[in-house]
């Protein structure tokens, strides 16, 4: 599969008069062609600002401090206003956790749609006619009166349908979807979660989701990466995560997940809150809230490295969640035990 994306070591600091947060710290990771990476991490871990970087739309005063973000070889943290402008919005869509802010309420839904594939010279009509025609994959009934609307005439729902069409119009090839269902019911949620899964089969398209939801994770994504504090904890695909997860804080994260059948296994969400990222303690940011915490999580940080092939965790006991019994259930219905190859 070819390598879309390389994101290496990726560093985001918003720096102020009294503190520096730092905001993303040594992230990396990669996105292969036509697979959903996601990245799931509690409140304020730096998923938006890892999104965000990749099309250098990070809001002042956060900038990158360091790192590559290669897409086909290219470093996007390198490029000006101007080369990112041929990106952004055509090689690489995003979809914002803000519905609002993407969308401009001044503007019919037709003008914005056709500001995707300005670059195509189309005709008026074969405008119209693609507009319409992602208005109806994304299922918006009525499109052709729908299109002429302004956002504020859409319910939230349609909204989020109506973002997700603009991101698509100039067919990206990577898609970043920044929780695309939050504030949204639960029944569109899982609409809006199939109508992506679809689309990106349909048009060979890659998609890194960022969500806080780990059963968002489990029906969507090829592989994962779970943030904590600015940075990676854990990195694998997604059944090993799920049948068999290296870091506390993902095992932490699960106990917040619904299960069928939980007996047996000790589910327990997380306590306390995150860190302050201005003021990280000095050895495993996660150790205050830790229940397998011992004297050397407090005094050194742990790095990023391989448990197993191909399983990335950043703890000093990457073994201490082995008593774990894959219990999760997949959307399919199959519960995964643990693999032995792990055990
Ligand atoms: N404008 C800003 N000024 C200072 N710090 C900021 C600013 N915006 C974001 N941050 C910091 O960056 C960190 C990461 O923010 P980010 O938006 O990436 O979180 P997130 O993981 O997307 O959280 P959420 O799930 O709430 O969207 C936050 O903890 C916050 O401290
Ligand atoms: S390094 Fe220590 S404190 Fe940090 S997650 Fe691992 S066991 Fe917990
Ligand atoms: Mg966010």
């Amino acid at each position: 599969m070819e390598k879309l994306l390389e994101v290496k070591d990726l560093h985001v600091a918003f720096p102020s008069k009294r503190e520096t947060v730092r905001a993303v710290d040594g992230v990396s990771f990669e996105v292969y062609q036509g697979e959903t990476f996601g990245l799931v991490g509690e409140s304020g871990c730096g998923k938006s600002q890892t999104l965000r970087s990749i099309l250098g739309l990070l809001k002042q005063p956060g900038r990158i401090t360091g790192g590559q973000i290669l897409y086909r070889g290219a470093d996007i943290a390198q490029m000006n206003d101007r080369a990112l402008q041929k990106i952004r919005g055509k090689e690489i869509s995003m979809i914002f956790q803000e519905p609002m802010t993407s969308l401009n309420p001044v503007l019919r839904i037709s003008t914005q749609m056709y500001e995707a594939f300005e670059d195509e010279k189309l005709s008026k009509e074969a405008k119209r006619q693609r507009a319409l025609e992602l208005l109806r994959l994304v299922g918006i009934p009525s499109p052709e009166t729908r299109l002429d609307e302004y956002p504020h005439q859409f319910s939230g729902g349609m909204r989020q349908r109506a973002m997700i069409a603009i991101a698509l119009g100039a067919r990206p090839k990577l898609l970043l979807a920044d929780e695309p269902t939050t504030a949204l019911d639960v029944t569109i949620q899982d609409q809006i979660m199939n109508l992506l899964d679809q689309l990106k089969r349909e048009l060979g398209m890659s998609i890194i989701l960022v969500t806080h939801d780990l059963g968002v994770i489990a029906q969507m994504c090829d592989r994962v990466a779970v943030m904590y504090a600015g940075q990676v904890v854990e990195m694998t695909d997604t059944v090993t995560l799920f049948s068999r997860p290296r870091h506390p804080y993902t095992y932490g994260l699960m106990g917040s997940l619904p299960s069928e059948d939980s007996a047996g296994a000790t589910l327990e969400a997380i306590q306390g809150s995150p860190p302050n990222l201005a003021h990280l303690p000095e050895g495993c940011p996660f150790a205050p809230r830790c229940r397998f915490a011992c004297e050397v999580c407090h005094k050194e940080r742990p790095n990023l490295l391989e448990v197993a092939p191909g399983h990335l965790a950043r703890c000093h006991r990457p073994d201490v969640t082995e008593g774990f019994q894959g219990l999760i259930q997949f959307p399919d219905g199959a519960v995964r035990e643990e693999d032995p190859s792990h055990a």
